[in-house]
């Protein structure tokens, strides 16, 4: 297996190593960020605003969330390719979950899923991990609850502090290998990364936990209107991919493309 393994990502923690996560949907940007480095790959349910033209991840289904899968898959080599169950795929039981999840990872080539909530959903990732599937938890803000949650900081607060970390400690008694942190007080994720053994995954929650992950149409610019506060953007690629199509545009328009050297006798 020449892919990043669970194994390799519980191995960094123990030896203090950071690292990064990306989202990806398809198979070329995929391939960029395999030829970065990046080990650890999302096929985020985030596919729905960023990729799918939906509002919320609510409306993502499995097959847009297989189909994407497959792609990232066929464009890497070595990250471990995580894919996310989407709303209402997990939440009915054990077997709702193990069906789901068996697609992603039979049909798809995903090495791993992830799926939102803690205590809610720790029977569902016991089943999992028992069946032979790697599974992220996801705690804190989870975008799938919007319509309950709205989309602010979690885990302010002495009780809703208890209860994040009740999440946390239940995700990895259940087995998970790893668990996001979204959107939580960055001292409260810095507490949760020391007392769990498995690798936390922070996205707006500070710089402690133990990797970080960020939706890549944030992190390189291509997402427009304002961004969270968490993100910080890379690149300007929603410029550069603008000033391209406009100036292809012009040239077309001029007769100044295709010239000689684009043309054949
Ligand atoms: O769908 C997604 O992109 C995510 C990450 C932000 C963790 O769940
Ligand atoms: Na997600």
């Amino acid at each position: 297996n020449r892919r990043v393994t669970v194994r390799d990502l519980a191995l960094a923690k123990e030896r203090g190593e950071k690292w990064p996560m990306l989202t990806a949907y398809d198979a070329m940007t995929a391939s960029v960020f395999d030829e970065a480095g990046i080990p650890v790959l999302l096929v985020g349910d985030s596919m729905g605003n960023c990729h799918l033209g939906y509002e919320t991840t609510v409306p993502v289904t499995m097959d847009e969330v297989a189909m994407l899968t497959a792609a990232v898959v066929r464009g890497t080599e070595r990250a471990l390719v995580v894919a996310d169950l989407p709303f209402g795929s997990y939440q009915e039981s054990g077997v709702q979950a193990l069906r789901s999840a068996t697609r992603l990872v039979k049909e798809a080539g995903a090495q791993a899923v992830k799926l939102e909530g803690g205590e809610r959903s720790a029977d569902q990732i016991g089943l999992l991990v028992r069946s032979g599937i790697p599974v992220m938890a996801h705690v804190g803000l989870t975008p799938q609850s919007v319509h309950t949650m709205g989309y602010r900081v979690q885990g302010r607060g002495e009780e809703a502090a208890h209860q994040l970390m009740r999440d946390a400690k239940a995700v990895q008694d259940a087995g998970a290998f790893a668990v996001v942190l979204e959107m939580a007080p960055a001292p409260l994720a810095a507490e949760v990364t020391r007392v769990l053994h498995i690798p936390t995954v922070g996205i707006g929650a500070g710089h402690e936990c133990d990797a970080q992950v960020l939706v890549w149409t944030d992190m390189a610019g291509l997402t427009p209107g304002r961004l969270p506060r968490f993100v910080k953007q890379y690149a300007a690629l929603r410029s550069t991919l603008g000033e391209a199509a406009r100036a292809f545009a012009e040239d077309v328009v001029e007769g100044a493309y295709p010239a000689a050297e684009h043309s054949f006798e």
